[in-house]
């Protein structure tokens, strides 16, 4: 691993540069689940590289659909995160309900977002799909900088999720 994984990308990083920091991760993330099934050793590993690779990341993390309405909170770092997600609320419920990616730049606009922290600003929630279509899990990161997601965070992040949603779904 490069030296420079050790520093998290700053905030206003350019375009190659975090498009080169999620290729980083990735191969790391890539190695460290070499030969490993386990589900939930892998949502550890993802949400702590990935945390510890961006500025931008204050809360990483997965929320496991324990039923076909209910969220339960898997790994993450970052602050205290809220237990339980129904379907039918915040984000996350967004996500799982209508299987799309939630980009939300400012979470103060969003109906019904679950503030698991007051300093939160904006969030991308990813749903984790098994082969069959229904929601393994969502992955939510969590930041305290407006709109710090975009449509390269969506697409290298729904990559990962769709890739883990086939390998453990
Ligand atoms: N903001 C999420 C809740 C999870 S905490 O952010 C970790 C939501 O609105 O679903």
């Amino acid at each position: 691993m490069s030296a420079e994984m050790h520093v998290p990308l700053p905030r206003d990083a350019s375009a190659d540069e975090k498009a080169r920091r999620y290729d980083e991760v990735f191969a790391a993330i890539e190695s460290l689940l070499d030969g490993e099934d386990d589900w939930i050793a892998a949502m550890a590993t993802v949400a702590c590289e990935l945390h510890h690779a961006f500025e931008a990341y204050d809360w990483t993390g997965f929320y496991r659909a324990v039923t076909d309405e209910l969220l339960v909170i898997g790994p993450y770092q970052g602050g205290h995160g809220c237990l339980r997600i129904p379907f039918d609320r915040g984000v996350c419920g967004a996500a799982a309900r209508t299987r799309e990616t939630q980009l939300v730049p400012n979470v103060h606009e969003f109906p019904g977002h679950i503030a698991c922290a007051s300093s939160t600003e904006s969030e991308i929630v990813v749903p984790v799909l098994r082969p069959d279509g229904r929601v393994l899990a969502v992955f939510d990161v969590d930041s305290d900088t407006p709109a710090a997601f975009d449509a390269l965070d969506q697409a290298r992040l729904e990559a990962l999720c769709a890739a883990l949603g086939a390998r453990f779904g």
